[in-house]
């Protein structure tokens, strides 16, 4: 949705959020994303903070509210959730503010490593039991070939949206931003849907996937697993880029196309 600066949302919404953070002295929109119809970094009485929003009513409303709900338990690569506001008709969080930039995915860039060191870090946490929080066998259940759905049931808290403005790079870490897509499944998933944001920035479908490979998880999993990944995530990039058939789209099509081909044809 478009975004609009902070001094545009309604008189109630700014003065419930000054309420949090003390005078708001400056607003900076910040790029990256396109669900939120506010983003910007304050600089406030109380420091700097991040707010992202959405009007209540928007269908994206929901993942906002998901968002909210996994904070408290998000790994430390995570920026830290000061506050949650519904308020005048939009849902806004407040978040730590990171002064960093977006990760760089190219060949060689020194931003893999630290995204590999994050993504390990939240390979090893448990889906929280009680927030409500999207199934990997639900969200896969239209795409994954009859009989292998089973294998994206799993217990880990999974990402699921590396687009390289969800990461950012800070003193050294990357930290994983944009919790709209909260999901309980197979460990497994996570470094197969980072291999096709590599494949976007320009990684051959060997390479992205000797990335996913790094992980454990990926490198155990049974070869049936990820050739249903692999089915599954080129028949929903299609049916994506069927909807509203954008060039990056219907590249992410064919990066999805190319990874299918390989899982499904390993020796
Ligand atoms: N804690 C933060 N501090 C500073 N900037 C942030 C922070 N979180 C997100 N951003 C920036 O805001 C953009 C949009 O935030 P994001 O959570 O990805 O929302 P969406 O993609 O749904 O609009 C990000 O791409 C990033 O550039
Ligand atoms: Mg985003």
């Amino acid at each position: 949705m478009p975004r609009i600066p902070f001094e545009q949302l309604p008189a109630g919404v700014r003065r419930a959020v000054t309420d949090k953070t003390g005078a708001v002295h400056r607003a900076v929109t910040v790029h990256g994303g396109m669900n939120s119809g506010i983003a910007s970094v304050l600089e406030t009485e109380s420091g700097s903070v991040f707010v992202k929003g959405i009007p209540a009513d928007h269908p994206q409303a929901g993942a906002q509210l998901r968002e909210a709900a996994v904070a408290p338990h998000l790994p430390p690569s995570c920026p830290h959730l000061y506050w949650h506001l519904e308020c005048a008709g939009w849902s806004l969080l407040g978040y730590e503010a990171i002064d960093g930039r977006h990760a760089d995915y190219a060949p060689g860039s020194p931003d893999l490593p630290l995204v590999e060191a994050s993504l390990t870090e939240l390979q090893a946490i448990k889906a929280p039991a009680d927030i409500e929080i999207k199934n990997a066998t639900d969200r896969w259940a239209d795409y994954a070939p009859p009989g292998t759905l089973h294998h994206f049931d799993g217990d880990a808290l999974l990402h699921t949206d590396f687009a390289p403005d969800n990461v950012l790079i800070v003193n050294g870490r990357a930290l994983l931003i944009d919790w709209a897509w909260p999901t309980r499944g197979a460990a497994w998933i996570d470094p197969g849907a980072l291999a096709l944001r590599l494949m976007d920035a320009n990684h051959s479908t060997e390479e992205a996937l000797a990335f996913a490979g790094r992980f454990p998880s990926w490198r155990n999993a049974e070869p049936e697993a990820l050739s249903a990944f692999g089915t599954a995530t080129a028949g929903l990039w299609r049916e994506i880029a069927a909807e509203a058939g954008t060039p990056w789209k219907r590249r992410m099509t064919e990066h999805a196309d190319a990874i299918a081909f390989a899982l499904n044809n390993v020796s």
